[in-house]
């Protein structure tokens, strides 16, 4: 069945990501041609928070269409937030005056919602923030941006699944972090960025997205240093301005094309990717075997031979990511035998890997280890996306097995994938939603 044939039969438009859609993968070989990333997902939902630091009109570019923004654009317009989003531009308005209040309904669905934590105390002096639960992940706690918070001088009380912060005066101060939290260190950022003196964060996270994030707030006139190293050194000011920013493109996104490739083979150009944002993850795909080379409109990705197993394991950055790890354990699932992988920074993202068993992948995972032995083919079922990146995952699973995979509550997808189901479509693999109605 030709690509075209599967498309008229289920469509590949990205409106039919509802609540309950279902994603249909065929067996797919020799991806070609063309995708380009989105804006990164993790970086702009911490730059529409930092937008709360002052008030005015900003413009934020190659910002993507996914469920995750929209929670975010929700959360800033209950507190009061104009926001228009046209193409990949978004317009954000922040009024002088605001209600600093994040509800319980937007921070249940998005954990990326305690971002707004140091803005809103920075600027407002106090902030209502309800506590975000776990998740997919397992135990997600908050006491790192906490105990940061109070460094700076506010006190917290918590009551009714609210906590709520109170400060006079931010004033700066040393935080070390007892691990290089990316929520802690940006939380962190957004608050010491307006209090009064400096502020030294250590072991502070290096992500890109930090990065951004700080070029993001130096440019709205803070004067930040040390982003990209454990140390990070803020100078508070009295006042900041709005600003136009463009966001750096996806390093999950481009991850995923990447491994997409390696269950398919096959050659691709991935537009707008870094791979200065992804070093590691490049040379552990390398010594599996896919080719990968930054060319002037973004990455080529060459495989055209079954892959071969490697041990890894997460790591903060420039480790590699947590992120990436799903796509890592369905390409090993695949690779000519036996790979060790590692997770080092959440205990239970494993969860995704009793569905690839269920497609006859051969893993035994227990606590932070995951032994994956190789097989020659997977099998399609029907499975359910447990998160976003481990729900792309099985998508890629699906490219690599016999017959066909559903891929349920793919609206898990959506939160992080502006289109997935689409581009694979046009690098040739046979994928397509299936309406939930026609079942
Ligand atoms: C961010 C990313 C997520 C990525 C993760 C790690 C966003 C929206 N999400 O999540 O995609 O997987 O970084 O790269 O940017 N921890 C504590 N106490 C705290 C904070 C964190 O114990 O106060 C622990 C966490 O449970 C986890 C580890 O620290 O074990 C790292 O978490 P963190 O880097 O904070 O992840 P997030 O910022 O939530």
């Amino acid at each position: 069945m030709t690509s075209n044939s599967f498309s008229s039969e289920f469509g590949t438009s990205s409106s039919h990501f509802e609540e309950d859609s279902v994603i249909c993968i065929k067996q797919s070989s020799g991806l070609s041609g063309s995708v380009r990333v989105s804006g990164a997902k993790n970086s702009v939902l911490k730059i529409m928070a930092a937008s709360l630091l002052a008030p005015g009109k900003y413009v934020i570019n190659n910002v993507p269409h996914i469920a995750d923004v929209r929670l975010m654009s929700n959360l800033l317009e209950t507190m009061g937030a104009s926001i228009s989003h046209q193409e990949d531009e978004m317009r954000i308005d922040i009024p002088e005056e605001m209600t600093p209040v994040a509800p319980y309904e937007l921070v249940e669905r998005m954990r990326a919602s305690i971002a707004v934590l140091g803005p809103l105390l920075a600027r407002f002096g106090r902030a209502k923030v309800s506590v975000p639960g776990g998740d997919d992940f397992g135990h997600r706690p908050i006491d790192m941006h906490l105990k940061g918070l109070e460094e700076l001088g506010v006190s917290f009380t918590n009551s009714h699944g609210y906590i709520e912060g109170q400060v006079e005066k931010l004033i700066g101060g040393k935080v070390l972090l007892s691990f290089p939290s990316v929520g802690a260190t940006e939380n962190l950022l957004m608050a010491a960025v307006l209090a009064e003196g400096k502020t030294l964060i250590e072991n502070a996270a290096r992500e890109p997205e930090i990065v951004d994030l700080v070029d993001f707030l130096n440019s709205m006139g803070a004067q930040v240093t040390g982003e990209g190293t454990s140390t990070i050194q803020v100078e508070g000011v009295d006042h900041l301005e709005p600003v136009e920013h463009t966001v750096i493109p996806d390093r999950i996104e481009a991850a995923t094309y990447m491994s997409a490739l390696g269950m398919t083979g096959g050659e691709i150009l991935i537009e707008e990717a870094r791979l200065d944002h992804m070093e590691m993850l490049v040379e552990k795909l390398n010594e599996m075997g896919i080719e990968i080379n930054q060319v002037d409109s973004g990455v080529s990705v060459t495989v055209s031979k079954r892959l071969k197993s490697i041990d890894l394991a997460t790591l903060p950055y420039p480790g590699v990511a947590t992120d990436y790890k799903p796509f890592l354990v369905t390409l090993l699932s695949v690779a000519d035998g036996v790979g060790i992988v590692t997770e080092n920074i959440f205990a239970g993202r494993f969860r995704y890997v009793d569905e690839l068993i269920r497609m006859g992948a051969d893993i035994r995972a227990e606590g932070h280890h995951a032994v994956v032995r190789g097989v020659e083919r997977l099998s399609g079922a029907p499975v359910r996306a447990p998160d976003i990146r481990a729900g792309a995952a099985l998508v890629l699973a699906g490219l690599a097995a016999e017959g066909e995979t559903l891929v349920g509550a793919a609206s898990h997808i959506e939160r992080g994938y502006q289109d997935l189901v689409g581009n694979l479509h046009s690098l040739g693999a046979e994928i397509g939603f299936v309406n939930p109605q026609k079942n």
